[in-house]
């Protein structure tokens, strides 16, 4: 099925809406206070990023993350949770912050409280919701992320309750605003949905059959993200590598290593250095792909490539479609092409049927590869995927075991790579001053390693958003510590 842009008129509609919403909005003594909650990943992040934009749009004031829709001693006016359901237990977390919100739905009944994201794409889950948490008064699923306007409006001025879960299949709405959290990186969307149906994922379900953007829009968003200041910015899509491939015509752009070459020439001349992307399905990784990589400096050397899994019988299980030996031929031609890239990846411990065996293959894979970051999970079995049918799952006893071993044996790969770095100068993007210790900076390498430094620098201002070389002195298992030595 081709992908289709939400017609015009609909997000004219959208419009009139926000226009409404903020009339009152703007009417009220004090400036009404609203709170995103975000959970989950990178998608939901940038999403997130376009509920500000909307709900700032609507007049509202947006306040930080505080606990039980509080902010400031205050109740907020509007609470949003944009959620995740990848594994069971963030959606334990996120029903835990609906229910603390009940007392104070109770002292200001016109709070309005919003429940959006891949969680409410399931039908048990809004049931529940339904049944359990009748403080919440809107419910929608991904695909209506753009008739938030709409919904608030007919919360507020008819005082009706909304679950909305019907859509249109194949849809990408262009043209909402984004508040951005950062001035100088981004997220660019660049597809939507994923069409692979691993057998553990829940994905696919809530998200849709995979939706490209046109590459005109695409283009025309990160030239204006150029001309803001922007200097990295980060192409998202559940499996990039398949990027045009549901698009009828697409200005001559056939795939992902097309429409990155295409970025690449579009940011050259402008203060935007850094591209990347994620995430990458092993499958579908092209030579091609590898090539404009390899080809053009703006493409940091850094992928994400999940493997989920060492054993060929497991990733067969998982409907992946490689094997063991297949990844490992890719991240050979990878690291022949690119000697420097950082790797990094997902492992899921404890998949149906997971052996003792299949297992060693994962280690024996981790050892081979010598990933500089893996983010590992145990098994979670999720409603309405083929997996969480089996009747073979690994007990718990076992599964926590090979996580520990897992982790241990990550954990001195990643120190032995950071302890590699020390003695070099390495360019580092500054995001500010460290959380953890403000005598300090942040920043990242292209490899997208979390690097603290001193510096002499008056003002943050000057830093913030700017590239520095770094001495690295010092290696932890996660970060790298040095000293600033030239700024651009
Ligand atoms: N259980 C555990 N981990 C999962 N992931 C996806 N689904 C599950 C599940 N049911 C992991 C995969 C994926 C990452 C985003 O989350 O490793 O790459
Ligand atoms: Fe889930 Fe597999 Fe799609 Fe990734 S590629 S989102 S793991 S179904």
């Amino acid at each position: 099925m081709a992908t289709k842009i939400v017609p015009y008129e609909d997000i004219e509609k959208q419009k009139k809406y926000i226009q409404c919403v903020r009339e009152k909005n703007l009417a009220k003594e004090e400036k009404p206070i609203a709170c995103i909650k975000t959970f989950g990943c990178q998608m939901n992040e940038h999403d997130s990023e376009k509920i500000a934009g909307m709900l700032e749009q609507m007049g509202y004031v947006l306040v930080p993350d505080e606990t039980e829709g509080k902010y400031d001693g205050r109740i907020c006016d509007l609470v949003i949770f944009n959620t995740c359901c990848i594994r069971q237990n963030a959606e334990e977390k996120v029903f835990g912050h609906i229910g603390a919100l009940k007392g104070a739905k109770r002292v200001k009944p016109d709070m309005v409280t919003i429940v959006c994201g891949c969680m409410t794409e399931q039908l048990h889950i809004v049931e529940e919701i339904n049944k359990k948490y009748k403080n919440v008064d809107i419910v929608f699923g991904t695909h209506n992320l753009h008739r938030l306007p709409e919904f608030v409006y007919n919360s507020i001025f008819n005082n009706s309750r909304i679950c909305e879960l019907s859509h249109t299949e194949g849809e990408v709405a262009e043209g909402l605003p984004i508040k951005r959290e950062s001035s100088f990186k981004a997220w660019v969307t660049i597809m939507y949905g994923c069409n692979n149906f691993c057998t553990y994922c829940i994905v696919p379900y809530v998200r849709g059959r995979e939706r490209s953007r046109r590459m005109t829009d695409i283009l025309e968003e990160i030239r204006g993200l150029a001309e803001s200041g922007i200097r990295e910015i980060t192409l998202l899509g559940q499996n990039v590598n398949s990027y045009g491939k549901d698009l009828m015509e697409n200005d001559g752009c056939r795939s992902f290593a097309d429409l990155l070459a295409a970025i690449c020439v579009t940011i050259e001349g402008t203060g935007l250095k850094r591209i990347r992307f994620m995430t990458s399905h092993p499958k579908d990784l092209s030579q091609e792909l590898i090539d404009v990589m390899a080809k053009y400096p703006a493409v940091c050397k850094q992928l994400h490539l999940p493997v989920q899994a060492g054993s060929t019988e497991i990733l067969n299980k998982m409907n992946r479609k490689y094997t063991k030996e297949s990844y490992l031929d890719l991240v050979a031609r990878i690291k022949e092409k690119m000697p420097d890239i950082v790797l990094s990846t997902d492992i899921i411990v404890g998949f149906p049927e997971e052996t003792d065996e299949d297992f060693e293959e994962t280690l024996d894979l981790v050892r081979k590869v010598q990933y500089d970051m893996a983010y590992t999970f145990i098994y979670s079995p999720r409603v309405g995927t083929p997996a969480a049918k089996n009747p073979n799952q690994v007990p718990e006893e076992n599964v926590k075991e090979r996580f520990d071993r897992l982790v241990e044996l990550q954990s001195s790969v990643d120190r032995a790579k950071n302890e590699a770095m020390v003695g070099k100068v390495v360019e580092v993007l500054c995001e500010g001053l460290s959380r953890t210790n403000i005598n300090r900076f942040t920043g990242r390498t292209e490899g997208n390693k979390i690097v603290n430094f001193v510096a002499d620098v008056k003002c943050l201002r000057e830093a913030e958003g700017k590239f520095v070389k770094v001495y690295i002195e010092k290696a932890q298992t996660w970060s790298l510590e040095g000293h600033a030595v030239e700024w651009e």
